[in-house]
């Protein structure tokens, strides 16, 4: 129903990015992505949220000279891992998105974190669930509820109002694509309400210097939920990765204003909630017996934290004529690229044979010191040739088959050497000066040097 004076019109939105677009189009021209226009209604002529403050107080310009500068003021969170990829805490009057897929643990740890901060007076606004079914998941979960307040909403208004009365020290919000604003007419969970509610909070935020953290769902595809939309409002964007049917859970630091990116944290989801695993090395290196083909450690770093994980590769004669090429976890046009290198620089035809790619614990790799270790997975197991099991590989690979040096070589040594591993191989290309106690470092300057080294020895 349109207000006096306001008008409707049909507006096209990107579920992926959130590009609007008066008609519909089969492809986003800003991300790329096919079939992800949606339509929504919206009204024009209408008062616009930009207009007014919950506050009510105007600001001014202030000199740049006689802004307070040190570091901002962090919250710890007492939960080690998640203060540890925030950069020390959260920020006060940070927006920090958590996105995952559903079922992979976002309330659970939302809601674990102020019954581990008793002395944080915490609100925890629920769209999804009842007072009732968070109770129960607290009563799960275990530790001191005496301190956080539930509060069972959906209207941003009523919210922030509240919010405004109780002045919590953090604010959780599950999950923005339930709640809606009186501002958008559309449903909840569309482009434009989850748009106009994140900013309406952040707002808040920065106003009042409450942090607040936000939940958002991404499905497979990452479409409807939106969290992509909300990237560019929100101050830190935190993303749950891995299998919901297994235990174990990534939280890497997509975005972060008050800290470094790309940082990642591990956690397994028990009975009673999410565990911490402090030293990931341990869970995601071999458990099976030596004298397997087909898996390579690597010795790779996430943001700060260096630790060791497990390639597996399985190369198999193609059944079909055209060879089939997946990887999980890994990018399917660097594979490629690497098979291609093998092919053209050592002479292995793999053209014929189909190659399975799979990185443990369900973890997404993007850092190139990997290449080394993919290879040498690809290798085993297409000789079926196991690779000693106190062997890690820290390389990248460039395309002419050079091996080329990884940044931070000497924190991926010393892991390794934590860990247990007697031997590490990398670029002949790093520093000389590279200390490796109590570990061997064979250093290789291209992938028909590593297969002599490994294979043929
Ligand atoms: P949840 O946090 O509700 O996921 P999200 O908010 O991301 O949708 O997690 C739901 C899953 O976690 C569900 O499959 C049950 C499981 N779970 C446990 O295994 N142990 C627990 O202590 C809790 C609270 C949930
Ligand atoms: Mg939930």
């Amino acid at each position: 129903m349109a207000i006096a004076g306001t008008k409707t019109k049909s507006v096209w939105f990107c579920t992926s990015c959130g590009y609007e677009s008066p008609k519909w189009m089969g492809k986003c021209p800003s991300c790329g992505e096919w079939n992800t226009m949606a339509e929504e209604t919206v009204v024009t002529g209408k008062k616009k949220s930009g207009d007014f403050s919950f506050s009510g107080e105007a600001r001014k310009p202030v000199h740049l000279s006689d802004v307070g500068s040190g570091s901002e003021d962090r919250i710890s969170l007492n939960n080690a891992e998640v203060d540890r990829i925030l950069g020390g805490g959260i920020v006060a009057g940070s927006l920090v998105l958590i996105g995952g897929e559903p079922g992979i643990g976002k309330s659970t740890l939302s809601l674990q974190i102020p019954l581990n901060c008793p002395s944080l007076k915490t609100l925890y606004v629920s769209g999804e669930e009842s007072s009732r079914q968070v109770k129960m998941r607290s009563d799960r979960l275990g530790g001191d509820n005496s301190n956080c307040f539930i509060f069972s909403e959906t209207s941003v208004e009523s919210i922030i109002q509240e919010a405004h009365n109780m002045m919590p020290d953090l604010m959780i919000v599950d999950s923005v694509q339930t709640m809606y604003t009186r501002n958008i007419d559309s449903a909840a969970g569309s482009v434009s309400q989850i748009r106009e509610t994140a900013a309406l909070l952040l707002r808040f935020a920065k106003e009042t210097g409450v942090p607040i953290i936000l939940i958002g769902h991404i499905t497979k595809e990452g479409y409807i939920a939106g969290p992509k939309i909300l990237e560019h409002i929100v101050d830190a964007v935190l993303q749950f990765e891995g299998d919901s049917s297994g235990s174990y859970r990534i939280l890497r630091s997509i975005k972060n204003r008050f800290g470094s990116t790309s940082e990642l944290a591990v956690f397994e989801m028990t009975g009673t909630g999410l565990r911490q695993v402090s030293n990931p090395s341990e869970l995601l290196i071999p458990m099976h017996e030596d004298g397997l083909s087909g898996t390579a450690i690597s010795a790779m770093l996430d943001g700060t934290r260096p630790f060791l994980f497990e390639v597996q590769a399985l190369v198999s004669s193609a059944a079909y004529g055209t060879a089939q090429r997946s990887a999980t976890g890994f990018d399917v046009r660097r594979l490629n690229m690497l098979l291609a290198v093998l092919e053209k620089r050592a002479g292995f035809r793999l053209s014929a044979k189909d190659v399975f790619l799979n990185m443990a614990g369900g973890l997404k790799i993007n850092d190139p010191a990997c290449d080394m270790a993919v290879i040498c997975a690809i290798l085993s197991s297409a000789f079926d040739i196991s690779i000693p099991s106190d062997c890690c590989f820290a390389g990248e690979v460039g395309l002419s088959g050079e091996i080329r040096p990884v940044s931070q070589t000497d924190r991926r040594i010393s892991e390794a050497s934590k860990v247990g591993f007697r031997k590490i191989y990398i670029s002949s290309f790093s520093p000389a000066d590279i200390l490796s106690e109590g570990i061997e470092v064979i250093r290789v300057s291209d992938v028909p040097a590593l297969v002599r080294s490994l294979f043929r020895s």
